[in-house]
């Protein structure tokens, strides 16, 4: 995104200092952008907006939304209660047993928590995601880790760069709702997944009723926009046998979410608290969503439905 910033401040003949005017950032803050240093969220969207840069549809090109997105996360993802959960990543080996000598996908793999627990089991475990920060985190992880059989690759679900019948097994944590056309992603997981090799999804799903499961993504868009969708169960089971994939097992669990810790997690700043208080206001009028939303000593809590989904490929 800062390339594009430099052209477009180079061609309308602007010099730093006047855009630091314009926009209302500090030169400082520019220069350092410019550098490719990860500047806030805010300035980077008072920069582009000076540059008239058509924000929202730069970001509505959805990998670029989710690389900002979480190239913007990379350094403290793995802090977050959300995603250092050991327990649910064990689960999902327990569901892939046996690993060894298996080679796996995890497809979106962040900073790549679920490959290197599951590296523990398989013979390698390629950890692909859209975000270079992603993917340069999971290099300096694998370093401290001294980890071999995690390797790094930057990729598009969409896309993916490897040759038909390349895995044993593919994984996928919390990122199916990111992608902006699940059928393509799972075509592509069919196409590098070897006969009889199994896909386990694990995501957040929405109640099965329209305006909830339409209130619940919005709240969710707010807080990050790089969401495509959360989908119903019904919606990926679909999506799922429309892809020939069989003997479908389907666990599904709730998880209870702070307010400010899963704000936190994305980066958002609720300004002015609108996203607080909307879901305030339901928690304590109700209805609750299909979120369990509850509001107590202050505290504003719910909780989201997930699903792990293991099926087979059947070519
Ligand atoms: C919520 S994170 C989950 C990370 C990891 N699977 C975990 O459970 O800790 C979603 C990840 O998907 C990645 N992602 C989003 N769109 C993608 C795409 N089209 N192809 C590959 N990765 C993508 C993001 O960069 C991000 O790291």
């Amino acid at each position: 995104m800062y390339e594009k910033t430099i052209q477009v401040r180079k061609e309308k003949k602007l010099t730093q200092k006047e855009l630091a005017k314009m926009s209302g950032v500090s030169i400082k803050t520019i220069n350092r952008y410019e550098n490719g240093i990860k500047i806030s969220f805010d300035s980077e969207k008072k920069i582009l907006e000076a540059l008239d840069i058509d924000f929202i549809n730069y970001c509505n090109i959805n990998n670029e939304r989710n690389k900002m997105s979480f190239d913007k996360q990379a350094e403290e993802y793995e802090e977050s209660k959300y995603i250092n959960q050991k327990n649910s990543v064990l689960q999902l080996i327990n569901k892939g047993y046996p690993y060894k000598e298996k080679r796996v996908l995890d497809l979106g793999a962040g900073t790549g928590f679920v490959s290197r627990e599951i590296s523990k089991f398989a013979k390698e475990v390629y950890a692909v995601d859209i975000s270079d920060l992603m993917i340069k985190k999971i290099e300096i992880l694998n370093q401290e880790n001294n980890l071999k059989n995690v390797i790094p690759v930057k990729g598009d679900a969409h896309n993916l760069k490897f040759e038909d019948n390349f895995f044993d097994t593919v994984i996928t944590r919390l990122t199916f709702h990111h992608l902006k056309d699940v059928k393509k992603a799972l075509k592509e997981i069919k196409r590098v997944l070897k006969n009889f090799g199994e896909l386990i999804i694990v995501d957040i799903i929405t109640s099965e009723k329209d305006d909830e499961a339409e209130l619940q993504n919005s709240f969710d868009k707010i807080r990050d926009f790089s969401h495509n969708k959360f989908l119903k169960l019904n919606e990926l089971k679909k999506s799922i046998k429309e892809e020939n994939f069989y003997n479908v097992e389907i666990d599904i669990w709730k998880e209870e979410r702070v307010f400010k810790d899963w704000i936190k997690l994305a980066k958002y700043k609720d300004e002015g608290e609108v996203l607080f208080n909307l879901m305030k206001y339901f928690a304590i009028n109700g209805p609750k969503l299909g979120l369990d939303l509850e509001y107590k000593d202050l505290k504003l809590t719910f909780k989201q439905k997930m699903v792990l989904i293991k099926v087979i490929n059947i070519k």
